[in-house]
């Protein structure tokens, strides 16, 4: 589709450019022929009269001059046009082609999220129908019943999660987002997220700190957006913490910027996927991990942040713990 448009773009360009300096040479040529008849004589005539006389052997040399002078130009503007055929098209090639490179870019990535898409919703919409399926082939006892709608809630649930994040990221590329800024208190907001995961985290033995320097800090920001924020970050660091791990949340200030750091114990991530992260259903090895998620979580960080002009950062070494450092603008009272 792109090469089509690549093709039809460079021929579109190529003749526009070739007829307008075809149309140019023909117009500077005649207009030249022009130049070199009567007037261009008396011209010659004029000149040679204030050093001497001029006569009809005079006005053969000048025409025959004006004439050579002509076909010169004429040769010029040849080999000028024919230069122009092969140059054109090639320059229109190369211009064409990065013109569309990012249009070409964004095409793909809408298609490899759609295809995502497609593909995080059947497998739980499979389950669902596999478990009705088995459910209704034959009389069951009210439990089993009991047991197979628990299970299609549990999917149904996380459908509607999913379906609910990518509402989310949907607006936020469409600038759809309605984003009332107001004065958060940062430090009560990630002491909330906290203790909304302390249960989660010590299921699984993990010790969460919260260290902060000043109290209270204030950021300018949505709520809820903030705390959706921060609740991914530490919520990640305990699913990608193995037990008895360590979770430190630490909040500093200064006049610009909050800066709010989340780091873990935990399995670290490489280099080469520090980077792929924050993209769209992007997982590392997802087939190995032991959550079920969608990769969907920083994504939705990164969106959160860019609406809030701030920045967010990653330092991670394999089997050593990650560090997710957030910068906010400070609200100064
Ligand atoms: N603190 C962390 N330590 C190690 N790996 C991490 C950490 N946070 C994120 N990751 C890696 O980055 C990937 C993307 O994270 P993200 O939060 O976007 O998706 P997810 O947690 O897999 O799913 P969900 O959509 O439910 O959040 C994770 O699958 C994981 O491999
Ligand atoms: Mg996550």
């Amino acid at each position: 589709m792109f090469k089509k448009a690549n093709i039809k773009l460079t021929l579109i360009y190529s003749l526009l450019f070739l007829i307008s300096f075809w149309v140019f040479s023909v117009g500077l040529y005649f207009w030249m022929e022009n130049s070199f008849g009567e007037s261009y004589i008396s011209e010659v005539q004029q000149k040679r009269e204030v050093e001497g006389s001029f006569d009809q052997r005079d006005t053969a040399i000048a025409t025959v001059a004006g004439d050579i002078a002509l076909d010169r130009l004429k040769n010029i503007l040849l080999v000028l046009n024919g230069g122009m055929v092969i140059l054109v098209p090639a320059v229109a090639w190369l211009m064409t082609r990065r013109t569309l490179a990012p249009v070409q870019r964004i095409h793909d990535q809408q298609k490899q999220f759609i295809s995502d898409v497609a593909h995080e919703l059947r497998t739980p919409l499979s389950i669902m129908a596999g478990e009705l399926e088995v459910a209704l082939s034959r009389d069951r006892t009210v439990p089993d019943y009991k047991q197979a709608l628990t299970s299609n809630k549990e999917e149904a649930a996380r459908l509607i999660n999913l379906v609910e994040n990518l509402l989310f990221l949907a607006r936020g590329d469409q600038g759809r987002q309605t984003i009332e800024f107001e004065k958060v208190d940062i430090t009560d907001l990630i002491g909330n997220v906290i203790a909304s995961l302390q249960i989660e985290s010590s299921n699984k033995k993990i010790s969460l700190h919260f260290e902060t320097e000043t109290e209270p800090t204030f950021v300018w920001g949505q709520m809820s957006m903030l705390r959706r924020l921060f609740f991914n970050l530490i919520h990640n660091a305990i699913l990608y913490t193995p037990a008895e791990g360590n979770i430190w949340v630490s909040l500093s200030t200064n006049k610009q910027y909050t800066q709010v750091e989340v780091k873990d114990t935990g399995i670290g991530i490489s280099p080469e996927n520090q980077e792929k992260i924050f993209n769209r259903f992007y997982r590392v090895d997802s087939s190995r991990s032991q959550t079920k998620g969608y990769g969907l979580g920083l994504a939705i960080c990164k969106s959160i942040i860019e609406l809030h002009h701030g920045r967010i950062t990653v330092h991670s070494a394999l089997g050593q713990g990650s560090t997710f450092t957030v910068l906010l603008p400070t609200v100064n009272s």
